[in-house]
């Protein structure tokens, strides 16, 4: 049995964690939210390792707000850059592995291909540039680690696209939503599922860095489109492009992430981005 803290609890992607722990009995994995656990505060690092020892971290702790971290720059950089130095200097210190997710916001979405682990990073926003800062706190640490970047998160907890574009045509009648952005939904479950499944493989922590994201690609448009047609709602979908929302810090147009590297790596068959969708409806 091998204990794993695992950091933001509370979040999306820590409810998922949550959610399929129970299929994973040889781990045992500690939640903690905020309030139990600041990643910010070394201190609180020390106080949770003293009361039940672990081997590792997953940390899900994050900031997470894309467009508010451009008027709360000090407080992204502390949770996402210096509170995951705080998480390294800890596992340095206690032989931990720690594993770390990350955004295909880092890159800046002029490139046309699906983008590679090395491929040039360029942040668009503060957001993406706190999170780039924090990969690079893990690249220079001698700890076992990795970060795995997704895109486009999704799932039945937290606040997400899916859950968002639900509740809107639960109300309206039409919906606008942008055409001009290409990504990769990552259903958050096949995600933790991956992780609590290959934490111990050999030649998991063999590189520090791995895009994950479910297969095929879709732009926002098409996702709201698919999730209102599965879910049964009448709303109709205009497409819109950026532009037009002036509201929205800039994000990369074209942020499809090569997944090939983990795929072989671990030899995994991730399922198609559809349907992870029907699997996360019939979850809600
Ligand atoms: N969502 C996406 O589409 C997406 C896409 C690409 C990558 N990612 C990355 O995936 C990871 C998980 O994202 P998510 O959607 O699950 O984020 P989330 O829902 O915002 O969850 C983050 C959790 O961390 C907690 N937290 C904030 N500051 C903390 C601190 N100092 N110490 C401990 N916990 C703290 C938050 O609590 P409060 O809410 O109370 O502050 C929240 O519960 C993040 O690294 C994110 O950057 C997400």
């Amino acid at each position: 049995m091998t204990n794993i803290l695992v950091t933001g609890a509370e979040g999306q992607l820590g409810q998922c964690f949550q959610a399929v722990a129970k299929e994973f009995p040889l781990h045992n994995l500690i939640f903690v939210t905020k309030r139990d656990l600041d990643i910010t505060k070394p201190k609180s690092l020390k106080k949770g390792f003293d009361l039940v020892p672990f081997e590792g971290i997953i940390n899900c702790a994050a900031y997470s707000k894309v467009d508010l971290a451009e008027l709360e720059k000090n407080k992204a950089k502390k949770i996402n850059t210096e509170g995951v130095q705080n998480l390294v200097s800890f596992s340095e210190k206690n032989k931990l592995f720690l594993i770390h997710f990350s955004t295909d916001y880092i890159f800046d979405g002029k490139n046309k291909l699906p983008l590679k682990e090395d491929h040039v990073t360029k942040p668009l926003n503060y957001y993406a540039e706190s999170k780039l800062a924090g990969e690079e706190v893990l690249k220079r640490a001698s700890c076992l680690n990795t970060s795995i970047r997704i895109s486009w998160l999704f799932s039945p907890y937290g606040t997400n696209f899916v859950k968002k574009i639900i509740k809107l045509s639960n109300s309206k009648k039409d919906i606008q939503v942008v055409n001009d952005q290409s990504g990769r939904p990552t259903y958050g479950i096949d995600l933790a599922r991956v992780i609590l499944k290959n934490i111990t493989h050999p030649d998991f922590f063999s590189y520090n860095c791995y895009h994950y994201a479910n297969k095929g690609f879709t732009t926002w448009f098409n996702f709201a489109k698919k999730i209102i047609a599965l879910s049964g709602n009448n709303c109709s979908v205009k497409p819109c492009s950026s532009n037009e929302d002036k509201t929205h810090v800039e994000r990369p147009g074209f942020s499809i992430l090569d997944t090939s590297r983990i795929e072989n790596n671990l030899s995994l068959s991730i399922p198609d981005w559809e349907n992870a969708l029907q699997r996360c409806l019939n979850r809600m």
